[in-house]
């Protein structure tokens, strides 16, 4: 079956490493796993680290790359995959889709039942493709761990990324005061027409925020720190410039603050997402959609920096 994987690593530039071509059909690694035919897929910061060799070894060369999914599965049932598998010898005790075993970018997958959801009534499968990984990472850090309450407002750094831009949209539907920081002035307008307010990197805000979100990680922690209200929670899921921040620990204690680390989210957090979209017609905000016959052309995108919220694989076309 034809499939997107990495051959090699190359951590300056990993769009050289990945390779489209013929890979063998699926295997079960147990009886309880199945096999689901793709039709939507999305791109994650996640499958150029992969490129670059970040969670991967040699030896597990070649590797399908592809976290998220939407596909049918054996019964004819249309039904999103939670990427999160059960992988004993991980120190995790789980793994992403893509780390252990092989990913989505193809045009079947195996993963476990139990790791199959329904696709809910009036989500479109290139959107409901968008929501396993970053949009997951997001509505965890808001709610689980960021425990964003009535009145709260919410920081969002980085807002052109996938976990940010999700972020953003959610932190509005839920009802918070968003800000917003991006690089460049054309992402801040359309992070404004989300409904963040959005700033500069390292502005000052108009209030000290309860929650902020981290993707960035050494180019904006300090403006964390420092944009954080007594008591806040600063949520990290990523460091795409960098995983040694300096941290004035002085702020730390003398604010309260809690530093708390994420990680994707659990099935039952997914089956809430999945009904917060449907219920509150909020849909995934989808950089550009590109056909699996180009998927190459998706990865550059995403490399380019030049995204604003997903890029959306079209495993139909
Ligand atoms: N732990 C988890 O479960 C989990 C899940 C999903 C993602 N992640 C991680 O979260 C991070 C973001 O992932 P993603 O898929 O959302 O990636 P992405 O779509 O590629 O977003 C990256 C964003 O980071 C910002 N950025 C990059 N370099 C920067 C710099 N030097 N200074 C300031 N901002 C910078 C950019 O925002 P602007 O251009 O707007 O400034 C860019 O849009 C990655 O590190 C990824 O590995 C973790």
């Amino acid at each position: 079956m034809r499939a997107a994987f990495a051959s090699a690593f190359d951590a300056d530039n990993p769009l050289a490493t990945l390779t489209v071509g013929d890979r063998p059909e699926p295997t079960h690694p147990d009886p309880d796993w199945v096999t689901v035919r793709v039709r939507a897929s999305s791109l994650n910061h996640h499958d150029l680290w992969s490129l670059r060799g970040v969670g991967l070894t040699g030896d597990q060369l070649p590797m399908i790359l592809g976290c998220d999914a939407v596909g049918t599965d054996p019964d004819g049932n249309e039904v999103v995959i939670y990427p999160v598998v059960p992988t004993p010898g991980d120190p995790r005790g789980v793994s992403i889709l893509s780390e252990h075993f092989p990913g989505t970018f193809a045009e079947r997958v195996a993963v476990p039942r139990m790791n199959l959801l329904p696709l809910p009534a009036g989500l479109s499968a290139t959107d409901a493709a968008c929501l396993p990984t970053a949009w997951l990472t997001a509505w965890r850090m808001l709610t689980t761990k960021g425990r964003v309450a009535d009145g709260e407002s919410v920081l969002v750094q980085g807002a052109g990324g996938g976990v940010a831009t999700a972020a953003v949209a959610l932190g509005v539907a839920l009802g918070k005061r968003v800000y917003a920081t991006s690089r460049d002035a054309a992402k801040r307008e359309r992070i404004a027409e989300l409904g963040a307010t959005a700033l500069e990197p390292g502005a000052r805000l108009p209030e000290r925020v309860d929650v902020v979100i981290e993707t960035v990680g050494a180019a904006t922690f300090d403006h964390s720190l420092k944009s954080a209200a007594p008591m806040a929670r600063i949520v990290v899921s990523g460091a795409t410039s960098g995983h040694e921040p300096k941290i004035n620990l002085r702020r730390v204690f003398a604010m309260q603050l809690e530093i708390l680390g994420t990680s994707m989210g659990s099935p039952d957090e997914l089956t809430e997402l999945l009904a917060f979209c449907a219920e509150h017609a909020v849909r995934p905000v989808v950089d550009s959609v590109v056909p699996f016959s180009r998927i190459e052309e998706g990865f550059a995108r995403l490399a380019s920096g030049e995204v604003f919220g997903k890029v959306v694989i079209d495993h139909t076309a």
